[in-house]
């Protein structure tokens, strides 16, 4: 990485600050399918080499077959919304598979042959179409072991779902009640504990040794739970697991930029209708994929920072899931920029992206 005033010159935007990054990839994604997959996967495949993609359909992503299928329809829907040769063009999901209670260990081969990376533990009704997660850790333990022994990652929703605990301190819980026996019993297998958004979270896993790693959100480096109640309530704000203190955002603020190898980018863009975001009972999911890095860039800037942006976004993941890092490299320049009010989703609806209508300080260049 370089932050490089450019030379003077006549315009004022050459003039301005350039950030120059190794490509970096989206650790943890939301595409959605058909006709909405194909509104928001261009914005992905812009600033990402790679991404990580969740399976929480409907129905969700549980087999091989499925997932190879899915990847299909994404490589269709980008190929359908970019050229050969432009930006994106080269772009690659990296499938994942939904846990349930009775995932077979054998279809774990079956999905490693297959080049499915990971798999994704949602608690059951912790989330978005999370209703066929995983009741109880100790169902899956065949299975978490199978996917130790073939190199696939567990990435993990960690909040517990009971109503008794408070909405707030649903992640620092499931830290204590299942994450710690998880990894007891789990010693070899890779853990990334996904969209931390808590002091103890970011802690744990500074403490959990090389073998568990975390994403980070922009909006979790950006914003607190004030975001959500600014004048009114915010329903673009409201994600899963849900905006935390300062002190929290404070926390993932100083893990992100602290170089430390088990942090990483995540953006945990999840695109919704926004009639269905503006709405009684409100879907949980921020859509930062038009402008992740732009975001993220912000966040390091305001913490001083910027130097450890690249590793970040650009290295941790990729050394973490053991695969090469990416070849090319984005510029950012810091112009600004005004992020359009809103875009088509699917056939009939808009999406919301996060900071709708405001200015953002950094643009991509290329
Ligand atoms: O806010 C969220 N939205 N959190 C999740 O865990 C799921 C996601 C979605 O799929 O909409
Ligand atoms: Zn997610």
């Amino acid at each position: 990485m370089n932050v490089a005033s450019a030379p003077p010159s006549a315009t004022p935007d050459t003039a301005a600050p350039t950030l120059r990054l190794s490509r970096p990839d989206d650790w943890h994604l939301h595409l959605r399918d058909g006709a909405a997959l194909a509104s928001v996967v261009a914005h992905t495949a812009r600033q990402f080499g790679r991404a990580i993609v969740m399976p929480n359909l409907k129905p969700p992503v549980t087999t091989a077959a499925a997932a190879v299928a899915y990847r299909q329809r994404i490589m269709a829907a980008l190929a359908q919304s970019v050229a050969p040769g432009q930006s994106g063009a080269d772009f690659q999901p990296l499938m994942t598979l939904y846990l349930t209670d009775r995932l077979p260990p054998d279809e774990i081969r079956r999905a490693k042959d297959a080049g499915v990376v990971a798999c994704k533990l949602y608690p059951a009704g912790a989330t978005t179409n999370s209703d066929a997660g995983v009741t109880d850790l100790r169902h899956i333990d065949a299975t978490l072991e199978a996917m130790a022994r073939e190199g696939l990652l567990l990435l993990v929703h960690g909040e517990v779902t009971d109503s008794e605990i408070d909405l707030f301190d649903r992640e620092a819980v499931f830290i204590e009640r299942h994450l710690i026996p998880l990894r007891q019993r789990h010693p070899g297998l890779k853990i990334v504990f996904e969209h931390i958004t808590t002091k103890e979270a970011a802690q744990y896993v500074t403490e959990a040794g090389p073998l568990t790693a975390a994403t980070i959100t922009a909006h979790h480096l950006l914003y607190n739970r004030n975001a959500i109640f600014l004048g009114g309530i915010r329903p673009h704000y409201y994600c899963l697991p849900v905006l935390k203190r300062e002190e929290h955002r404070r926390a993932l603020v100083a893990a992100a930029t602290s170089g430390s190898p088990q942090f990483f980018l995540g953006t945990d863009s999840a695109p919704h209708p926004a009639h269905l975001k503006e709405h009684a009972s409100g879907c949980a999911g921020c859509y930062t994929a038009l402008n992740a890095l732009e975001l993220y860039t912000e966040a390091f800037e305001d913490a001083g920072a910027l130097h450890q942006l690249e590793g970040f976004a650009s290295h941790h993941g990729a050394d973490f899931y053991g695969l090469p890092r990416n070849s090319g490299h984005v510029t950012l320049q810091r112009t600004a920029q005004t992020v359009p009010d809103s875009l088509p989703f699917g056939a009939q609806a808009e999406v919301k992206p996060l900071r709708a209508g405001e200015t953002l300080r950094w643009s991509q260049l290329n």
